[in-house]
């Protein structure tokens, strides 16, 4: 692949919904995401290029090119797949011999075969500068028929006329499809058919953002190359089958922002590859399972809003790779657990409004590479642990609407350093020293010690008057490391 300004849009609107929130979250004022130094798209591309599957269908025999490039039936197909999704041109005139070096279209890349024909190799619809589709477009089941092809993407595609995953087994069956890339599609409806399975060679499925329903079909998990799944945002229902633990080399699972319920299967344990695991907003009961301890692999696992409950995993400080912790909205009702502060790898740890009670672990502040930590909304008291003023990497705690009392333990340049980042309110028995309230102009949302609470309570500042040199800097680091960790882990 060249490294030409089409690559570098392209790697841009493929960055997925959790980029965003980092950008938006991070980089509140960047509303494009191409707004990035030099050196980070240097990077990104970096990981974006060595994550391309290769392809190695150039022989060295194939010299002999027939005159026309491509096999006719094959050109056939493609005229038809291409009338039937876009109209942004007239494709058989305008681009008669499609794979022809030159003169291809957007969003299609073609390569020589062992039989010296050109093959598509992938197709690329929906955003420019790819082409994009017509209101009328359906799901051409024909790309099933290019045997050749390994890509497929297709990006807001069908959004006004109802179209479903229609396939049969039997044209699936030459397929060396590999990655399958089906997002942001709101007409895209009805089941995913078990059919898929026959995808053999597939390594990623990515079906998010449409409006996918029913129960994800077990035959899915047969599907034993796939290295990334990501199924979030649809309307999937039912549970996750026992099935997913076959799926030996996925580093990738993503089911979140579906209707599934039932219990997260311990088969997950058998993951041993997995890097990112989100099951986050859906109706999941129960309690994590004992056997996520095997996965030493784990970097980012996200859990929040569903209805898990009871007890942590035993095994819980084995997770020796985990980054993120994503576990707010369920109702726990437990004591934070001691474990979490062997995790010394956390950058995030967001636990709020979860019902946990009891103190605070000491434990949390060997966490040196935290930056994050949301405890609002629990029932936690006692004060807050001395040591947490040391807490080196942190630039965003919420402790709010707790129990928490006593002197908050952060000297000046702490809450300097923290600003609006640092929010402590609704906790009736919390100080802050007059040394520390009055060398700082924040508030942080707590009164000062042996004052007339009425008179002295110190709101939370509005955003502009906030410290906003010092956030920017203290706040890059974290968004670039998390940039680049999505960009090795999730880039489907
Ligand atoms: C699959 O490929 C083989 C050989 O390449 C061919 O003979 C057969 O007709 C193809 N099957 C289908 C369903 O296209
Ligand atoms: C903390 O982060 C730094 C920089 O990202 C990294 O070099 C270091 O290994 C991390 N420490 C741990 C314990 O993961
Ligand atoms: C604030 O506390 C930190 C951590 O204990 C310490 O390193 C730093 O020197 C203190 N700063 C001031 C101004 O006291
Ligand atoms: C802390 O959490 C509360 C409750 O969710 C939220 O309203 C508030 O904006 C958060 N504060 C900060 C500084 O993020
Ligand atoms: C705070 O105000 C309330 C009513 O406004 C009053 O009854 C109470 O005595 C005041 N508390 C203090 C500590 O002044």
């Amino acid at each position: 692949m060249k490294l030409t300004s089409k690559t570098t849009i392209h790697l841009a609107a493929t960055a997925d919904r959790h980029t965003q929130t980092f950008i938006i979250q991070y980089f509140p004022k960047m509303n494009s995401p191409l707004a990035f130094s030099f050196p980070l798209l240097l990077l990104l591309l970096f990981f974006f290029l060595s994550s391309i599957p290769s392809v190695s269908t150039i022989s060295p025999h194939a010299k002999k090119q027939p005159p026309n490039g491509m096999l006719p039936s094959e050109a056939e197909t493609l005229f038809k797949i291409m009338d039937s999704m876009s109209s942004d041109q007239s494709w058989r005139v305008s681009y008669s011999n499609p794979c022809k070096p030159g003169s291809s279209w957007p969003g299609i890349e073609c390569k020589q075969g062992n039989d010296g024909y050109l093959h598509v190799t992938r197709l690329d619809f929906g955003t420019r500068p790819n082409p994009t589709c017509k209101k009328t477009a359906t799901f051409p089941y024909q790309i099933f028929s290019l045997s050749y092809l390994q890509s497929v993407f297709f990006f807001s595609c069908f959004t006004h006329t109802k179209t479903t995953l229609s396939v049969s087994a039997d044209r699936l069956y030459n397929s060396s499809l590999q990655q399958l890339s089906l997002r942001s599609n709101p007409a895209l409806v009805g089941p995913i058919p078990p059919q898929i399975s026959s995808l053999k060679f597939l390594q990623i499925l990515t079906l998010s953002q449409n409006r996918l329903n029913g129960q994800i079909p077990v035959k899915i998990f047969s599907l034993n190359s796939l290295v990334h799944l990501d199924l979030s945002y649809n309307l999937l229902a039912g549970t996750i089958p026992v099935q997913v633990g076959n799926l030996r080399n996925l580093v990738g699972l993503d089911l979140s922002y579906n209707s599934l319920t039932g219990s997260i299967p311990s088969t997950i344990g058998q993951l041993g590859m997995l890097q990112k695991l989100d099951l986050s907003s859906n109706s999941l009961t129960g309690s994590i399972p004992d056997s996520i301890d095997k996965l030493s692999l784990l970097a980012f696992m996200a859990l929040s809003n569903n209805k898990l409950t009871g007890n942590f995993p035993k095994g819980l400080a084995k997770l020796q790779s985990l980054q993120y912790f994503l576990m707010d909205d369920n109702p726990m009702f437990i004591p934070l657990p001691v474990e979490f502060g062997i995790l010394v790898k956390l950058q995030e740890l967001r636990l709020a409004n979860s019902g946990y009670s009891g103190s605070i672990p000491p434990s949390f502040s060997q966490l040196n590479n935290l930056s994050t930590l949301s405890l609002q909304n629990n029932r936690l008291t006692g004060e807050i642990p001395v040591v947490f003023g040391s807490l080196s990497h942190i630039y965003h705690l919420n402790l709010s609407r707790n129990f928490l009392d006593g002197v908050v333990p952060f000297n000046s340049s702490f809450l300097k350093r923290l600003g609006r980042n640092l929010d402590l309110s609704g906790n009736p028995g919390l100080c802050l020293n007059p040394a520390e309230a009055y060398s700082v102009k924040i508030g942080i949302g707590v009164s000062i010690c042996g004052s007339n609470k009425n008179g002295s309570l110190i709101k939370p500042v509005k955003k502009s008057q906030a410290p906003r040199g010092l956030q920017k800097s203290f706040s890059l680091f974290p968004a670039l490391g998390a940039f680049a960790l999505h960009y090795m882990l999730f880039l489907v």
